[in-house]
């Protein structure tokens, strides 16, 4: 066995070597990232997680390290033992023009680039197969072939930063956190699967015929046992699982700093977590995040732009015009108007060629998809006139209004859409952000953050009128709304927020009931008898019989946090080993069918004959 690390332990990164340690004697380690053989001297660069440092092995001054230099390969693991000089050092001292020289040989595109390490002493550690795909940035490799080598997709430089990046994010929240007083605490991943919430993934209990376990969508329920068990402050860095649909935001299993605190109200609890967002900010980018953080109600997130994430970077608003609309003589606006729906108008400012003729007409398409039948336009004219193709049908009154409502001056565009209040606002609001990319409006590098405040206690039904906690049952009501619970429950609104980051929602959570008289209320209005109350959750409601605190919490998308702070593009980006849309895992080829042995111990048989 090598003793080469025994003796020559490793003395600086790849990444640490400057001007002044020139003729210091180092030992790096690392990965062939390229190789030049130039006849007398062979340069390679060598890689780890922390950079590149060029070191040369120099037939006249050691052959024997020349030859074995000369067998290297990409993603061969080495180290190396040698002294570090100015680059170019050596030829400057044979020719003339020594500045020069030296200038033209620093490469300025690396930290380590005024320098370089001639070789004394080479050890391969690992010889490797040639890669399947290069390993460097900007690579455009196809992402199953990278993530079925995630371990080599893992060494690229642009990887290695994210998860370094996402490493301080869980470093400065444990910081933060420990200092203002909160204890780390575990709690179960496999629990009792109640309804409700997102889908679970099941366990199946070998010890329990026939009974499981659900993997925690979140430790909800524990974090309040743990307010009620007297530990005041409670966090977690936790994975949390959920059988979703994947999007591009979503992940099968995924990470939240999962936060609880006892005796507080949602300023005092936004203002602990406004700090903890000033510190990632600063410590990750060195960015300063001015706080305190903007809020803005849900009524005015939806009015204005149509989700309850709103991207700030973008100026465009929507805005309502269903009263001008529904008396404006066009048949159409109107007739939704009755039957209950909304007209919402988009203003895109001018000139109005930004906006081509085909860029609008394939929005129609693009609404489709949200269930709307059309968009109509109308162009701004001198004087406020339309040009539409229902323009003659609006009254000058009811146009003059709308005008007037939507700030529209000659040469905007107005993009309307009419429907029931919930999709006209979604297919609009995605418009906004749709057309607000297209023609680059979207002020990219700003941080945007808002607090979501006061959004519905409860999600009605459109069609069957069936009512739901809208987050979970355990969240307050307003305590302004008390009194609406019986009678107008679609209007009581929560004491719950959302962090919302350039229209992602990075984190969300509530004031929790913690009164049974206001939860026996609550399941009243939910519909849920008693018997099922006892069912579902009746072990909390038990430990809320014994003085539970004021309490609510939160929980941050780790994921999406990191993947706005480092800029990546994907959630799978800032996860070390993800999942595929389709939830597998490419490296491991996850998940697979078991053995009858295994479903027998378990008391299951598989049934691939029952429809998908
Ligand atoms: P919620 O369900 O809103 O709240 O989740 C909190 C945050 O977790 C992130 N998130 C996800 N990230 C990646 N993939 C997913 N599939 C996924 N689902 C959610 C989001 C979201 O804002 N127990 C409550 C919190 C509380 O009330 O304290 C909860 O889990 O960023």
């Amino acid at each position: 066995m090598s003793v080469f690390l025994s003796t020559h332990p490793r003395t600086h990164s790849c990444g640490a070597l400057r001007r002044d340690d020139a003729g210091k004697r180092v030992v790096l380690t690392g990965w062939v990232a390229s190789y030049r053989d130039h006849g007398e001297r062979i340069f390679i660069d060598l890689r780890d997680r922390d950079g590149v440092t060029q070191v040369v092995a120099d037939r006249t001054r050691l052959a024997n390290i020349h030859a074995i230099a000369d067998t290297l390969r990409s993603e061969w693991c080495i180290g190396v033992v040698g002294e570090v000089r100015l680059r170019g050092e050596q030829l400057a001292k044979a020719e003339a023009g020594e500045e020069r020289k030296l200038k033209t040989m620093t490469n300025v595109k690396i930290p380590t680039g005024e320098v370089e390490v001639w070789i004394d002493e080479l050890e391969v550690f690992s010889k490797s197969d040639t890669p399947p795909f290069a390993i460097e940035d900007d690579v455009d490799t196809n992402e199953s072939l990278r993530l079925k080598y995630r371990y080599l997709d893992l060494r690229r430089p642009k990887q290695q930063r994210f998860l370094i990046q996402r490493s301080k994010v869980t470093r400065t929240t444990r910081d933060y956190l420990s200092a203002n007083g909160f204890l780390e605490i575990e709690t179960p991943f496999m629990v009792k699967y109640t309804p409700g919430g997102a889908r679970n993934f099941l366990v199946p209990s070998r010890l329990n015929p026939g009974s499981f376990y659900a993997l925690a969508e979140s430790p909800q329920i524990f974090k309040q046992l743990l307010m009620v068990g007297g530990y005041e402050r409670y966090f977690q860095i936790v994975r949390c699982f959920r059988d979703e649909d994947l999007r591009l935001e979503r992940q099968p299993e995924f990470t939240q700093i999962d936060i609880e605190m006892s005796f507080v109200d949602e300023k005092i609890l936004q203002t602990m977590m406004e700090g903890l967002i000033a510190a990632l900010w600063k410590d990750v980018l060195g960015h300063e995040v001015q706080l305190p953080l903007r809020r803005m109600t849900y009524a005015e997130a939806m009015d204005k732009y149509g989700v309850d994430k709103p991207d700030l970077r973008l100026d465009l608003v929507l805005c309502d015009v269903s009263a001008p609309s529904g008396r404006s003589g066009f048949k159409i606006f109107e007739g939704v108007v009755a039957s209950g729906g909304i007209v919402k108008c988009l203003r895109v400012p001018g000139p109005a060629e930004k906006l081509s003729r085909s860029m609008l007409d394939g929005l129609s398409d693009f609404a489709k998809s949200f269930g709307v039948k059309g968009v109509a336009f109308a162009r701004v004219q001198e004087g406020g006139a339309w040009q539409a193709p229902f323009a003659k049908s609006f009254s000058d009154a009811a146009r003059d209004e709308v005008n007037r409502i939507a700030g529209a001056v000659p040469g905007d565009t107005l993009i309307f859409v009419a429907e029931k209040a919930k999709v006209a606002n979604t297919c609009l609001g995605a418009i906004r952000l749709h057309i607000g990319d297209k023609l680059g409006l979207i002020r990219r590098g700003e941080w945007q953050f808002m607090w979501l405040t006061d959004p519905p206690l409860f999600e009605v039904d459109d069609a069957t009128k069936e009512i739901a906690a809208a987050h979970h049952p355990f969240t307050s009501p307003r305590v302004e709304d008390e009194g609406l619970l019986d009678s107008e429950p679609e209007k009581v609104l929560a004491r719950a927020y959302d962090l919302v980051l350039n229209g992602v929602e990075v984190g969300g959570g509530s004031i929790r009931i913690h009164r049974s008289d206001l939860q026996a209320r609550l399941f009243k209005t939910l519909r849920i008898s008693e018997e099922d109350q006892r069912a579902k959750f009746g072990f909390l409601l038990d430990a809320f019989k014994f003085g539970p605190p004021p309490h609510g919490g939160i929980a941050f998308g780790l994921d999406r946090l990191a993947m706005l702070i480092t800029g990546a593009e994907s959630l799978r980006d800032v996860i070390a080993f993800p999942k595929t849309q389709k939830g597998s895992d490419l490296m491991t080829e996850c998940p697979t069918p078991v053995s009858k042995k295994q479903l027998d111990e378990l008391f299951i048989q598989v049934r691939p004959d029952l429809p998908k």
